[in-house]
């Protein structure tokens, strides 16, 4: 009988080199995208899911990401006396979000040991991490699904999705089988941000996964990879080709996905969740299609 999911946990302890000077003073997921910062959608992701235990693995930082998702007495104070009731229900709203909690990283040695920071929360449960600069599109459905297969396999989920060749060192690139469900694949195979030429498929791993606990005991015999740091996908591996705690398996995501962390993804969410806002949609879109906005 599988454990039913309740916890999520979300990384947001990296150093977010690739957005500097940006992220000198403020983490990447605090960066925002139209008016939240990155890291509320997905919050909010996890909550629809069901997931409202959360913990967030901190760095440094760390406290305007706590702040965040805390009450501000004074600001709703003003909001309220300028009877301002849209703003402070905006306000409001994120600090009642979810059953927050956190856990510093110290020093970030990667995203395995990030997770690992997990244990004494998660415990003995399966549970799902989101990371807090990778954000889907709360128009497309991915943490149910992979919910659903987790209750169904009892097994590890990750989500994997079809890239571009020369992309695929940017990411885990999974080998996989069909499974007699459509959308979801066995994963034999895990490999680190592979060269093109060596890439065993187009499949990425992208940012959300349902774990099972088995995978801590993994995590604490795993030795830094690629880059220096201790990979999660390098844990998933083991666990896939060993077949740990019911081994690894994908659901193929074909929705919208936005990887903040990265200068072009993070311009790609502003504009594609700024056109889904009824209020902004039409000026922006006209602002897009008038070729004087266009020229270098
Ligand atoms: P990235 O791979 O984007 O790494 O992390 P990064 O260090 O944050 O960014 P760059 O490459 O220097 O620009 C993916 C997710 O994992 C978290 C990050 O905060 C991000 O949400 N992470 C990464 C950690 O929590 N700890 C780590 O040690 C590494």
């Amino acid at each position: 009988m599988t454990k039913r999911l309740t916890k999520a946990v979300i990384p947001a302890a990296g150093l977010g080199t690739r957005f500097l000077p940006a992220t000198k003073a403020m983490p990447k997921e605090m960066l925002p995208v139209v008016d939240k910062p990155a890291i509320q959608y997905v919050v909010e992701e996890a909550v629809r899911a069901g997931l409202t235990d959360v913990l967030m693995i901190t760095g440094r930082n760390k406290s305007a990401l706590e702040n965040h998702f805390d009450q501000v007495p004074e600001l709703q104070q003003i909001l309220e006396e300028k009877g301002d009731q849209k703003r402070l229900e905006a306000v409001e709203f994120s600090s009642e979000l979810a059953d927050m909690h956190y856990v510093r990283q110290g020093d970030p040695r990667g995203l395995g040991h990030a997770v690992l920071r997990s244990k004494l929360h998660v415990g003995n449960n399966p549970f799902a991490v989101l990371l807090g600069d990778d954000i889907i599109d709360d128009r497309d459905v991915l943490l149910d699904t992979m919910i659903a297969a987790h209750g169904k396999y009892g097994a590890t989920i990750i989500a994997l999705m079809e890239v571009p060749r020369e992309m695929t060192d940017h990411y885990g690139i999974a080998t996989v089988e069909a499974t007699a469900d459509d959308g979801i694949v066995k994963v034999l195979d895990l490999v680190e941000k592979p060269d093109p030429a060596d890439a065993p498929s187009t499949l990425a791993v992208i940012g959300r996964y349902v774990l099972q606990p088995g995978v801590f005991n993994v995590l604490e015999v795993t030795e830094a990879g690629k880059g220096g740091e201790i990979q999660l996908t390098d844990a998933l591996r083991r666990m896939a080709i060993e077949e740990i705690d019911g081994g690894v398996y994908g659901v193929i995501f074909r929705g919208r996905r936005y990887d903040t962390g990265d200068k072009l993804g993070y311009i790609k969410a502003i504009v594609s969740l700024a056109l889904a806002r009824p209020e902004l949609r039409a000026e922006l879109h006209e602002w897009l299609e008038d070729p004087a906005n266009r020229t270098a």
